[in-house]
């Protein structure tokens, strides 16, 4: 195998007027023009953008159909919805469109050359390394350990108490992940550094408004989340440099992508690693945890559904996926000239289709703003067109990580409704937040209840044991 295979591509800019000035240019050289839609600047489309893409995007819908333009911010972005163009995207044509070159660019200062920034030959180095971790038999494993952790953390628990429920998962599954996945002790590293609270730290960049995000220097967001990003290096860096004075391989990916370097020429290097590293914790961490409030969220509006004999977790997770889809937005760049769904798009452009707003469709969903999970019944789910419901995206490039936070969610979800219920304060009032995923904006503030299990449920650790 020849070394170029695993080179990595070339960097790519993190300074955001470079950015805008390439993404201005890629629009003039476009050799055919963008579909129909929304193309001339306005702050108040850019404004609804960012606080309610939704709604603005259900809108446009209504008005060009699956294929259009809309101007957000500098550029025109061609969004593409419903299932014949997510089927395009994602599986017949995925090829056309580069996710390096898309808005994940965004992400590089703290994920590098991960996984979600990288295409090609290198890419497919990367996730071939990586998919044994995620086969069924290691993520049974891995349930084992979820379970433990789930228990351990619920064993905190008492009847009435108050808690963030968003907040609580938020560390649960960090340390899940550090564990089932790395190899980490989180009790260990917490004796170092706070790994968990430079994390957030380095997401928190996410959170602020764009015009927060472009400033350089002191006490920036930009600042604090390298800094944050270099003290997690530091940890993964000495990791590696321990597992390889010890010898020690364990059974986790880190293993896996250490020995990838061990073997016939290709090359994994340290800063790969690191890069996969902190792409896995960023991608498993903010979606697992966001879908877990979520769910709660509609099972504490719904208490019938808990108490029903037909309920079914695994149903009602599929639900909160579709109307809450935390990876609502698949960023990429066009590479040649293309029609999708009948609407010609130009080469060079960026193109994003959205799970969010096309699991709401009104001509593809009955009633898209209700939670009903018995949509997810085998029949009616065998009848949903291809394309209609992606939650983990579609075809080679699908989620890695869909089986392993299947899992978590699951184990999170049964171990909760066997001892308690959960009532959101009352006055609560849901507000999503777009970015980097969505997520509830003010966690979620629910008082514990002991209870009975939930009618229906079928325990996970009876299936885990099975
Ligand atoms: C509820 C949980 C999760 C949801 C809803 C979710 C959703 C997604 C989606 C929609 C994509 C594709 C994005 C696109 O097409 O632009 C994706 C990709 C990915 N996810 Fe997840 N994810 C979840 C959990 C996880 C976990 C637990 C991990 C890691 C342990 C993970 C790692 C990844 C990676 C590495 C990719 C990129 C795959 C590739 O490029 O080949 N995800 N995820």
């Amino acid at each position: 195998m020849s070394p170029a295979v695993a080179a990595p591509p070339p960097p790519t800019h993190t300074n955001p007027f470079a950015r805008m000035r390439d993404d201005l240019r890629a629009e003039r050289a476009a050799a055919v023009p963008f579909p129909p839609g929304d193309t001339w600047f306005s702050m108040k489309r850019t404004m609804g953008f960012t606080r309610d893409p939704l709604t603005l995007l259900l809108d446009a819908y209504a008005r060009y159909g699956p294929v259009f333009t809309q101007r957000v911010f500098h550029q025109n972005i061609v969004f593409v919805l419903g299932p014949e163009a997510n089927h395009h995207l994602l599986v017949s044509h995925a090829a056309n469109y580069s996710w390096r070159e898309g808005h994940y660019g965004d992400l590089m200062p703290l994920l590098g050359d991960g996984m979600l920034a990288i295409d090609g030959p290198f890419h497919r180095l990367s996730r071939k390394t990586m998919l044994p971790m995620f086969h069924r038999e290691r993520i049974a494993e891995s349930q084992r350990l979820m379970i433990e952790e789930v228990d351990a953390a619920l064993d905190g628990w008492r009847d009435g108490q108050q808690i963030d429920l968003y907040h609580w998962t938020r560390e649960l599954a960090l340390r899940i992940a550090m564990r089932a996945l790395f190899g980490l002790d989180p009790d260990h590293t917490r004796g170092q550094i706070d790994a968990a609270q430079e994390f957030e730290n380095a997401l928190s960049f996410w959170s602020k408004d764009y015009i927060f995000q472009i400033m350089r220097g002191p006490g920036s967001p930009w600042k604090r989340m390298v800094t944050a990003s270099r003290r997690l290096d530091a940890v993964i860096y000495a990791e590696l440099k321990r597992r390889r004075a010890s010898g020690e391989l364990g059974n986790d990916l880190i293993s896996l992508m250490m020995e990838t370097q061990d073997g016939d020429g290709l090359l994994l290097t340290d800063r790969n690693i690191r890069d996969e590293v902190m792409t896995l914790l960023f991608a498993g961490h903010d979606t697992t945890t966001s879908t877990v409030a979520f769910l709660f969220y509609e099972l504490s509006r719904n208490p019938q559904l808990v108490e029903s004999p037909d309920f079914d977790v695994a149903l009602a997770l599929e639900e909160t996926l579709r109307m809450y889809p935390p990876a609502w937005i698949g960023p990429r760049r066009s590479i040649d000239t293309t029609e999708i769904a009948g609407v010609t798009v130009p080469g060079g452009v960026p193109v994003q289709y959205s799970s969010w707003v096309s699991h709401h469709l009104p001509d593809v969903w009955d009633d898209p703003f209700a939670f009903k999970p018995e949509r997810f019944a085998p029949a009616a789910r065998d009848a949903l067109p291809k394309g209609a419901y992606v939650p983990f995206g579609g075809g080679s490039r699908t989620c890695i990580g869909m089986r392993f936070g299947q899992a978590e969610i699951h184990v999170i979800a049964t171990k909760i409704l066997e001892r308690f219920r959960l009532d959101v304060e009352p006055g609560y009032r849901l507000r999503v937040r777009q970015m980097p995923t969505i997520g509830p904006r003010d966690g979620l503030p629910v008082t514990v209840r002991t209870a009975a299990p939930a009618a229906g449920l079928r325990s996970a650790a009876a299936e885990a044991a099975a």
